[in-house]
């Protein structure tokens, strides 16, 4: 039964569209005009059901085709001229010269809206809902089909050519794409990350004339059915299918039902949206808004401590901002310029955080740790994870299965923010004066801390000096108090029997540990049989050397242990691990900014270790794994001032594919030499697998020539591509990379003799000297 009534109302609609285009029915001839003055405003297809012309918009008038309806009826196509407007003046014309136009009175404008390849001779308003242009020869040269809005009706198709509607309001689009995918994201989505609906693998999406919302592939055989209305279908009434990219972004599909041979309205219904949680739809919700669901409905709101752009505006749709305290970065202590507050279950922003907090942390940490960071608008934690975002957040949603806090900071209301550097306290009330206090002894007794710091530093670098003249006197250096002497016994305790391995460094494995009395963390250090196979007093020699060199960018070594053949060295704990794992393991990510701080760091560890300290010390095995992070992110050299060892290391490789890795530099790898000028080309691999985030040598690339790190970057900076090294980043700073890029390739010359000094490199990445353009790093033969 219902199949017959389905193939009758089918062949009713074919006859309509058949009878339409042959007969020529309500032919629009050349010289037709429209006027929102005069009674023809719009030309009627032959149902009387859809019509193209003018119809009132706010105070105004546009131009479109509408299904008949309640009031004005339904919009189903507009022309996509972003610029079009109508006035009572306007006029809408086939000129006698074939071209369909709108004249804006008085007669500067004409806006063409049908862009046809010939004039045309005629034109229809089909029952379709589809407007043809006609040739001399009838045949079709022009359908608004082919131009779509918002909306598909039945018998029109999305095709893969790159179609796409665009939501009334025009902040979504529903786009084929030219792979063959067909995706739903918000217009000012750039990156990809604002898809809040897919299907892939097709060529076409189809609404067909029994109201079936259909997926085809390349045969133009249905692969999905979305959505099947065909149910809605009764004896006394005509359907009219309608599948709109909604004003919230949700794609849906609508039946309207009308008295059969007649133009009586009966209702509208929505039979399937293409998110059934409208919180699904990203950008739904404005910037610095999230939403939830409330008793059914999806509701944007501000997160805590912001507040909404436009209130008065009565839509869903709204962006929230928050007073910024300008003065965060100049403030001595941020954290004082906030409150923190947060919110449950939140679930995502937009892709990537500017810093993921890699370490098992607490809940209350996550917070403090984006109160005292300017660059932090918001942090989100979730299972031991810390991630923070700057502001604006976008697609954040509440989603009750989801266990994550979100942390927002709130302008505290103690403190206005006036003149920089001193935070001026308000005394108001009670608690604000204790605040006061608080603050004034807090201050009192950081200086005296200071005091006491400076006293003992002075006192200290006394001591040291005169130890080291008691040092060169006896070379007993165990006497040098500055590097502790341990037991192994001691050290056994202190890692519980060497349990915690935290990875290899050169000559031998690590292990975490903690000295007894005072919860101080440490790195300890067994070194391997090679090592250990060198006499006493030439160790002690080398540590000796390690012990006097102190900068913050070198890992410090704190003591050691000899017993018997044991040997092993104390360091400070590094509780970020090494840059190795910041660079190449794809779940951690550091912000363009850190990655410049850590390659300034490095750099003035190695300045230190060439220039600054009593000795020279080349370290001959740069690398980001040697390279470790403190807690607050600086970057720190360790394993220098074995380049003896390193030596014996290096024959020991040899063999192994480790040389491959490519951070030796070509002349050691022939002979061995170990001149600074080894250290400056490991140096400038470093900083371009920090400025790429990639291994030197990496196979698992797109093209061949990406194989290479430096010839690519060279063959980039050729060609003026410099984004290709940083497409994941944002806040890149185009300068910063193209120094950063150039002192890079500098370093990493074959031609030792053009590699730059390390004060070089740092006045070069400063931006305090200026950089040639340099030569490709190997030589072209
Ligand atoms: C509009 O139509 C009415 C009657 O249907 C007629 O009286 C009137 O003159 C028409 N106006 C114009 C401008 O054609
Ligand atoms: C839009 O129209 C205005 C005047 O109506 C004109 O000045 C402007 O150039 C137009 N813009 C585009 C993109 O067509
Ligand atoms: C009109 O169509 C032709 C080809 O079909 C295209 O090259 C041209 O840019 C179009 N003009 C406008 C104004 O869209
Ligand atoms: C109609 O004209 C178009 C070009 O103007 C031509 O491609 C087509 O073949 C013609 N059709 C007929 C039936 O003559
Ligand atoms: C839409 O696609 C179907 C199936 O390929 C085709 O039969 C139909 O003619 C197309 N409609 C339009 C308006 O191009
Ligand atoms: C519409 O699509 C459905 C499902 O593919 C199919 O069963 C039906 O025959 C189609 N109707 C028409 C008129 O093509
Ligand atoms: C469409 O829905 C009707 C009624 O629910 C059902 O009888 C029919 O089988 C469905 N057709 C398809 C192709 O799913
Ligand atoms: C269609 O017919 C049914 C019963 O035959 C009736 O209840 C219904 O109101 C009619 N609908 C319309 C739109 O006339
Ligand atoms: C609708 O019109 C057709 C012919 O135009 C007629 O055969 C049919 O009986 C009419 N149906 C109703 C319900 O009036
Ligand atoms: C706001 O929306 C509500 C419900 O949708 C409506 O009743 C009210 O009139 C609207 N107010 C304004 C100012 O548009
Ligand atoms: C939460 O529930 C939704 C459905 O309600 C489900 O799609 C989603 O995968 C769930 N997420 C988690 C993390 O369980």
């Amino acid at each position: 039964m219902a199949t017959i009534t389905l193939l009758l109302l089918f062949a009713v609609l074919s006859a309509n569209e058949v009878r339409a285009q042959k007969y020529d029915s309500n032919i629009i001839n050349l010289g037709s005009f429209l006027s929102p003055k005069t009674n023809s405003t719009s030309w009627i297809s032959p149902s009387g059901l859809f019509s193209f012309g003018f119809y009132p918009q706010d105070d105004g008038f546009a131009v479109g085709i509408r299904l008949k309806g309640e009031h004005e009826g339904t919009i189903v196509w507009t022309p996509n001229l972003n610029n079009l407007s109508a006035s009572s003046d306007s006029v809408m014309e086939l000129t006698k010269d074939g071209q369909l136009v709108l004249r804006n009175e008085p007669k500067q404008r004409v806006v063409v809206i049908a862009n046809v390849s010939e004039p045309a001779d005629s034109a229809s308003m089909l029952d379709s809902g589809n407007f043809v242009l006609y040739s001399k020869n009838h045949t079709v040269i022009w359908k608004s089909f082919d131009h779509p809005s918002d909306t598909l009706l039945a018998g029109q198709n999305l095709t893969s050519a790159g179609q796409q509607l665009i939501s009334a309001n025009g902040h979504f689009i529903l786009r084929m794409d030219t792979d063959s995918n067909l995706a739903s994201f918000p217009v000012n989505d750039q990156r990809g990350e604002g898809i809040y609906w897919f299907e892939g693998a097709i060529s076409m999406l189809n609404l067909n004339l029994t109201g079936f919302l259909c997926l085809l592939d390349y045969y133009g055989k249905p692969t999905k059915v979305l959505a099947n209305s065909s149910n809605h279908l009764r004896r006394n009434t005509s359907l009219i299918y309608r599948a709109t990219l909604d004003l919230d972004g949700n794609f849906r599909l609508y039946v309207h039902t009308f008295e059969k041979n007649s133009t009586r309205f009966v209702n509208v219904q929505p039979v399937w949206q293409s998110n059934s949680n409208q919180c699904e739809v990203k950008g739904f919700c404005g910037f610095n808004s999230y939403c939830s669901t409330n008793r059914g409905k999806a509701v944007c709101e501000c997160y805590p401590g912001f507040v909404p752009i436009n209130r008065n505006q009565n839509i869903t749709f709204f962006d929230c901002y928050q007073r910024s305290q300008d003065d965060c970065k100049t403030s001595e202590d941020p954290k004082m310029l906030y409150d923190v507050v947060h919110l449950q279950h939140v679930q995502y922003w937009s892709l990537l955080p500017y810093w993921v907090i890699p370490l098992e942390m607490e809940l209350d940490a996550c917070g403090k740790s984006c109160q005292e960071d300017c660059d932090c608008g918001a942090a989100l934690y979730e299972d031991g994870r810390c991630k923070k975002y700057r502001l604006p957040l976008r697609y954040g949603r509440i989603q009750q299965n989801v266990s994550t806090t979100a942390f927002f900071k709130l302008p505290s209301r103690n403190i206005i923010p006036s003149k920089p550097k001193k935070p001026e306290v308000l005394v108001d009330d009670k608690k604000n004066l204790i605040l006061t206090l608080v603050i004034t002894l807090g201050s009192i007794s950081f200086a005296g801390l200071l005091f006491a710091m400076s006293i003992f530093f002075i006192y200290n670098r006394q001591v040291h000096s005169y130890r080291k003249l008691s040092a060169s006197a006896n070379l007993g250096f165990n006497e040098d108090c500055s590097l502790r002497i341990f037991s192994f016994n001691e050290l056994v305790n202190a890692t519980e029997n060497f349990t915690e391995d935290i990875g290899r460094g050169s000559f031998g494995v690590v292990y975490k540990g903690e000295i007894q009395g005072n919860n101080r963390r440490i790195a300890v250090k067994k070194l391997d049989d090679v090592v250990v196979d060198e006499g006493e007093r030439e160790f002690q020699a080398e540590i000796t050397t390690i012990a006097r060199t102190y900068h913050r960018n070198l890992v410090q070594l704190i003591g050691y242990c000899i017993d018997g053949s044991r040997k092993l060295l104390v360091y400070e704990y590094m509780s970020n691990g090494s840059l190795a794992d910041f660079l190449f393991k794809a779940e951690m990510h550091l912000s363009w900014k850190q990655r410049i701080k850590i390659a300034l760091d490095v750099a003035r560890g190695i300045l230190y270790l060439h220039e600054e300290c009593k000795v020279c010390i080349v370290h001959c095995n740069i690398k980001p794994h040697n390279i470790l992070l403190d807690e607050m992110w600086t970057a720190k050299i360790s394993d220098f001032g074995f380049a003896r060892l390193s030596i014996q290391e290096h024959s020991r490789i040899r063999s192994s594919n480790e040389l491959t890795s490519g951070y030796v530099a070509p002349e050691r790898q022939k002979d061995a030499s170990t001149s600074i000028k080894v250290d400056i080309y490991s140096y400038g691999v470093v900083l371009l697998e920090i400025i790429c985030c990639r291994r030197n040598i990496d196979v698992n690339v797109a093209t061949e020539e990406e194989i290479m790190l430096s010839s690519w970057v060279y063959n980039c900076f050729v060609k003026g591509e410099l984004n290709k090294l940083v497409e994941l980043d944002e806040d890149v700073e185009w300068r910063t990379l193209e120094r950063m890029v150039k002192v890079a390739l500098w370093c990493v010359q074959e031609d030792l003799s053009l590699r730059p000094s390390m004060k070089n490199v740092i006045l070069m990445l400063e931006g305090l000297k200026d950089i040639p353009i340099p030569p490709s790093p190997i030589p072209l033969a």
